[in-house]
């Protein structure tokens, strides 16, 4: 299908106003008389307060109030009919509601001045004092006590043990055994989680927030402040980053609204880049994988095990181990799922939440027993491919992985690699390549979307999605431009806002997927419109035509088989005497879809060079090829997989939120000692996109490319540097440390 728009590259639509400055974050909104608050967080990690002395700070000139458990107006009890989107199994903690400490840097004071250094400096002022208790805070202290969670209900179930494993790992004559580890990372979005809260004279309130999902804040406000609708309306129209932090209401947005509520004025609350290490982080797993396989590479046995960290307050569970049950044929699978609680607060989902953990431990694993079978890596995973998902016995709805490891092998030149660890260098350099396999799943959740095309031809699309980045704006536009049949130009699509039609949050990288549906059916439902208004016009040349005998095109319907059989909308337009089209739509998977087993796969291949005596890494090259359906947007979609690369690289050799188990609290809580992958760690990223035909997954054909680009990085980076070095690293971040 040729096509005008849809899987040509094109540059973002809100590029512009991205690089002039002309978008706007949530903490850049002005009202008048606005207030600023700044929040005081605690400095224990477990215990009450006893006394909150705000004298000092309230003497400060310029400071309005200092809102503390002790002072908040009582709220109504939440409202039951409103679930969080993206909130675990639990209660949800609610800032300054009790006097009750239940992690360090939880919020205890929100002091709100005329001016943001007011408030800071008043801040310092506050004296609590505390009733402390002791914390735990190491998850190997408590290990021994790991549960069985509920599994959170929107994520696929930890799959049914099947075979016999022990058995069969005890009789194989090749076994695997190894345990992994990876550590605490907090999201560093550029953008601070910021809101402005602007009271509107009438009462109402327009929040300007960070945030993956407008109208699950609203739905989160409306239910703790109590109130209706119709008197919150959110607003995200930019985000500057936000990788699952956002994907729940974060307590700036809460503490915003509740100031503004209590004082009757505008208030914005921005956290510091120290504060934001008080939110939640990928959570810390121990992981303990055991293979066994036959002499020829057949996996005969696949045991993973892991132990994630949460709060004292929720489960949150993650799908650490459910690609574990599917990626290899394999008869005998057990795989096992528990958490600890620590007095942490709860951890959030962060790119790729719980695969991208899994797949390490796995595909090291894997690695791991090629040396010990003296096999190929990629022979290893080819010879255990699975043709069907082997935890859900279905179908895929396509799974072009072979291709991606045949493509990427090529493109790194994988065939020079020696299978001896120490056998590349380059003077004082060892060089070592390492692979690994990524996969994603590629979902469609129910979302709506709305269709407004005017008399003169400009066609607005909107729906209540984000764009974190990811390029929504961009695909959206391109997917209405399409089936329109419109200058790309004529169409602004919009988002951000509570008040356009229901969506989801932007996560799990099913928006192009759900949206894009979703769009596609509002145009389709504007087209069946247009269709039936032009061959209301006299002798129309569409007549007797039906939906499937006509294409949108040059700003037309015309005949499909017959060029000349034409009527512009303009036409269409007015022959319904309409200024204004509007169609609406809802999109969601079918039963049908539902049969198959639906997920994005990816070969990565990493080339290292190790320096020898210095014990430094240098990434010199990742290929990653990746399957996902049809790709909207080339240019989009290659951005999308190099940023989960970067991701990948930090979480391999740089990122690491250290926590003093004294205190109980992250001592690394900014740039200076927290490492993040800058320019002079990247190197040579090559994309490639495998060709995957697929008419299942989703109306549009695309799978999800927001997560899949970071799994299988920090493995492959991993085997890398055992191909290199001989030293084999189950403990990220691979620091110089580990490897001398
Ligand atoms: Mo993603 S971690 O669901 O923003």
């Amino acid at each position: 299908m040729t096509t005008a728009y849809i899987g040509v590259p094109t540059a973002r639509v809100d590029g512009p106003a991205k690089v002039t400055g002309e978008a706007k974050y949530a903490a850049e909104y002005h009202a008048e008389t606005l207030a600023h608050g700044y929040v005081v967080t605690s400095a224990i990690a477990r215990g009450h307060i006893t006394r909150i002395d705000a004298a000092a700070a309230l003497k400060v000139p310029g400071v309005l109030q200092v809102l503390t458990h002790e002072n908040v107006p009582r709220l109504p009890p939440p409202d039951p009919s409103y679930a969080e989107e993206v909130g675990p199994r639990g209660t949800p903690y609610r800032p300054l509601q009790d006097g009750t400490i239940r992690f360090s840097a939880q919020p205890l004071a929100l002091v709100v001045a005329e001016d943001f250094g007011v408030a800071r400096h008043a801040a310092s002022l506050v004296r609590i004092t505390y009733d402390r208790a002791d914390h735990v805070t190491e998850l190997d202290s408590v290990r021994s006590q790991a549960f069985v969670p509920h599994q959170w209900e929107i994520l696929p179930p930890v799959p049914q043990p099947r075979g016999d494993a022990i058995k069969a790992l005890a009789a194989a004559p090749i076994k695997c055994e190894a345990e992994y580890r990876l550590p605490v990372e907090h999201h560093n979005p550029i953008e601070l989680f910021g809101t402005t809260v602007v009271f509107e004279a009438d009462g109402r309130l327009t929040v300007y927030d960070k945030t993956q999902g407008v109208q699950n804040v609203q739905g989160y406000l409306c239910s703790l402040l109590g109130y209706s609708k119709d008197r919150i309306r959110v607003l995200a129209p930019f985000v500057g980053g936000a990788f699952g932090l956002g994907l729940r209401p974060q307590y700036q947005v809460f503490l915003a609204a509740l100031a503004a509520h209590v004082l009757q004025r505008s208030v914005r609350v921005t956290l510091t880049r120290q504060q934001m290490f008080g939110l939640g982080y990928r959570p810390e797993t121990w992981q303990r994988v055991s293979l066994g396989a036959a002499p020829d590479g057949r996996l005969t046995a696949i045991i993973h095990q892991a132990v994630g960290i949460t709060s004292q307050f929720e489960d949150y569970t993650e799908k650490t181990v459910q690609s574990t049950a599917r990626l290899y044929q394999c008869d005998n699978v057990t795989v096992d799922y528990k958490l600890v609680r620590l007095d942490l607060c709860t951890p959030i989902d962060m790119r790729a939440p719980g695969t991208a953990i899994g797949q390490f431990a796995l595909e090291c694993a894997m690695d791991e027993l090629a040396v010990k079978l003296h096999r190929d890596p990629v022979d290893l995973r080819l010879g255990n491919y699975a043709a069907t998902d082997q935890a859900a016995g279905a179908p895929f709805s396509s799974k072009a992985l072979h291709n991606c490891y045949r493509l990427g092998a090529e493109r790194i030149h994988w065939s020079r690699r020696k299978p001896e660890p120490r056998s590349l260098r380059d003077g004082e350099m060892l060089i070592g390549l390492g692979m690994a396999t990524g996969i994603y799943d590629a979902l469609q959740v129910p979302a709506s979307a709305r269709c407004e095309l005017t008399a003169d031809g400009k066609l607005t699309v909107s729906s209540a999605t984000a764009d974190i980045g990811t390029g929504t704006y961009t695909v959206m536009t391109q997917v209405a431009a399409e089936l329109m049949g419109v200058p790309i130009d004529d169409v602004t699509f919009r988002l951000g806002d509570s008040s356009l039609p229901q969506a989801p949050v932007e996560g799990d990288s099913f928006t192009a997927a759900s949206v894009g549906s979703a769009v596609k059916a509002a145009c389709e439902n504007a087209r069946g419109q247009l269709i039936a208004l032009a061959q209301t016009i006299d002798e129309s040349p569409l007549a007797g035509l039906r939906a499937d005998d006509v294409m949108f095109a040059n700003r037309q319907i015309r005949s499909r088989s017959d060029r000349s059989r034409a009527v512009s909308l303009r036409e269409a337009m007015r022959a319904g005497n309409l200024e204004v089209l509007r169609a609406d739509a809802s999109a969601s998977p079918t039963p049908q879809q539902n049969r198959y087993a639906r997920f994005s796969h990816s070969a990565v291949f990493a080339e290292v060079r190790v320096d020898e005596d210095l014990g430094t890494i240098q990434v010199s090259r990742i290929v990653s090829a990746v399957a996902a359906g049809r790709i909207l947007n080339p240019t989009t979609a290659r951005s999308q997989i190099l940023g989960g690369v970067v991701w990948g690289i930090g979480m391999a050799l740089e990122e690491e939120s250290v926590l003093d188990q004294t205190f109980g609290r992250f001592i690394n809580h900014s740039f200076g000692e927290y490492h993040v992958p800058v320019n002079a760690d990247i190197h040579g990223i090559d994309v490639i996109f495998v060709e995957e035909f697929d008419e299942i997954v989703n109306p549009l054909g695309a799978k999800g490319l927001g997560e899949i680009g970071v799994v299988g990085v920090a493995s492959a980076l991993a085997n890398a540097v055992f191909n290199a070095t001989g030293v084999r690293i189950r403990r990220l971040p691979i620091t110089l440390d580990k490897v001398l």
